[in-house]
């Protein structure tokens, strides 16, 4: 019979032991029965199990949107943003911005401690360019992260403007010694994010000497934005920068009319040996199952314009504020709520990556990893990663946001800095939020206090905080 069903071999033996007892005859429907019986059950106790938190999900959803804690997330960023300004890696400023978080949340009554990791240090030194033919204009730049410099003196060179990677090759022979200028449309961050990653590389193959790229982003006020770039192994690094929408464009007409462009790039920028850093950890320890643990995260680098108040400081503020709200609440849930301050995301989740790698080791305790790194604007929905069973808690979860019309559960839970998380298999969620306007900002000047609202940001913390503090609480961890 055991070779027979192979189904369930543990409960199969145990029931047989029990039909040893009883003296009754057991077949595998009948112990498929047994097990499927017992799945409904659980089924339907988690659903009133979690159905019994409405309560206590409200109080929260009240305290964060209308009660003492109403604008709270908001004061609290613009307090931090104000006072550091952007904190790229390795700047001092990344390291003002860790002693704020660290004793911010230590006063707030937290469990704070720094977890140490080393992370890049590029500079960007000054940079400018100007076109010189067929008229003079200055050009707005920003050098994109880990670019080589130009010599002190410039780079003055012809200009070569394609659309596309297909449109270089096709062209390949006359990027020789060209700058060669991307005027890419943007499709979709996802995809258009090609060209600021691999476009220098890609121009230095067919022997350019430096790269221009259109700034990837849907709308612009003649506003660069930059961002990391990625050298290829075995190709000359030429230095690369982003112009705006507006000179792309015009460099674009003027190569459609057959005029000769030139343009003169000065770059300063360089890579230091990596610095010292810190992933900033505050707690609230379960009480029941201390070791297991609810992750929530945002990172608290940024990029060197603007404030970084969306990218990522709101994703931060609102991970130590869930916290907050809980505790204010005297609430303590069975297993711990840990929120985690990133370092260096920006240079493709640096900190997160030495963090998981530390920390694999108790894989199996983490219940799930949420991670806020896309604004935090009007919430959509939660986004979620993992199994169709814990698909189902979940759903039962987003249920207690009634009070905030935040119930939908949606797919492709994720995140720079718990992807290694989700590909073990660790369930993960992300925050949706009304994102339209996110990549006008994002990576520029333009990322400051003045695109947040308020009262979005209470929602945004009401959620992150119900959700959290909601499965670190249930009688078991998500089934994965
Ligand atoms: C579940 O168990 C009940 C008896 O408790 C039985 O009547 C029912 O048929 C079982 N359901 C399934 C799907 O096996
Ligand atoms: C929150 O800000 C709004 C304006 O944005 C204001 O009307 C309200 O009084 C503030 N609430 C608190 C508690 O400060
Ligand atoms: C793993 O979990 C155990 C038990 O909670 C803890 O003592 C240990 O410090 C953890 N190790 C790491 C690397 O987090
Ligand atoms: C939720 O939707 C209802 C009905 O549309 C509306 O009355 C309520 O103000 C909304 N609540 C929030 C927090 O947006
Ligand atoms: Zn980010």
């Amino acid at each position: 019979m055991a070779q027979e069903s192979g189904l369930y071999p543990l409960l199969f033996f145990f029931l047989l032991f029990l039909s040893s007892l009883c003296d009754c005859h057991l077949h595998p429907e009948a112990v498929n029965r047994a097990v499927s019986n017992q799945t409904g059950r659980r089924e339907s106790h988690i659903v009133e199990e979690i159905a019994g938190y409405a309560d206590v999900a409200k109080k929260i959803i009240d305290l964060a949107v209308s009660g003492a804690a109403q604008n709270r997330s908001y004061t609290r960023l613009a307090d931090f943003t104000d006072t550091i300004g952007n904190r790229v890696s390795g700047s001092q400023n990344l390291d003002m911005a860790i002693k704020y978080m660290y004793n911010a949340m230590t006063q707030d009554g937290l469990d704070v401690h720094l977890e140490p990791v080393k992370i890049p240090h590029w500079v960007r030194g000054k940079e400018s360019a100007e076109m010189i033919a067929p008229r003079a204009k200055n050009l707005a730049i920003l050098g994109l992260g880990s670019s080589v410099g130009t010599p002190p003196e410039g780079i003055e060179a012809e200009v070569l403007v394609v659309k596309s990677f297909e449109e270089l090759k096709r062209r390949a022979s006359e990027a020789v010694g060209r700058i060669v200028v991307f005027n890419q449309p943007f499709v979709s961050y996802g995809e258009t994010v090609a060209y600021r990653e691999y476009g220098a590389s890609e121009a230095a193959k067919v022997g350019a000497v430096a790269t221009l790229i259109r700034s990837v982003t849907p709308f612009s006020i003649n506003s660069p934005h930059t961002g990391w770039q990625d050298y290829q192994d075995g190709v000359k690094h030429i230095p690369t920068a982003c112009i705006t929408i507006e000179d792309a464009e015009l460099m674009w007409r003027m190569a459609q009319r057959g005029l000769k462009i030139v343009v003169r790039l000065t770059m300063g920028a360089k890579t230091l040996p990596d610095a010292d850093s810190f992933n900033t950890v505050a707690e609230i320890k379960g009480w029941q199952h201390p070791e297991q643990v609810v992750l929530l995260s945002g990172h608290l680098d940024s990029w060197d314009v603007g404030q970084g108040a969306m990218d990522d400081g709101g994703g931060a503020i609102i991970s130590w504020e869930a916290l907050s709200l809980i505790k204010e609440l005297g609430l303590r849930p069975r297993r711990t709520l840990r929120a985690v301050l990133w370092s260096a995301e920006e240079q493709g989740g640096v900190g997160a990556q030495q963090y998981y790698d530390l920390h694999k080791v108790n894989m199996s305790n983490f219940d799930i990893v949420m991670e806020s790194d896309m604004g935090t604007f009007a919430p959509v929905a939660l986004q979620f990663a993992g199994s169709d069973a814990a698909r189902k808690v979940m759903e039962e979860v987003v249920k207690l946001l009634a009070p905030i019309n935040t119930t939908k559960l949606e797919t492709h839970g994720e995140g720079t800095d718990i992807s290694p998380w989700l590909q073990a298999g660790v369930p993960g969620a992300s925050l949706h939020v009304a994102d339209s306007r996110y990549f006008w900002f994002h990576h520029s000047e333009g990322d400051t206090m003045t695109v947040q609202d308020p009262r979005d940001m209470d929602l945004c913390s009401a959620l992150w905080a119900v959700v959290a503090y909601v499965v670190a609480d249930l009688q078991d961890m998500l089934p994965r």
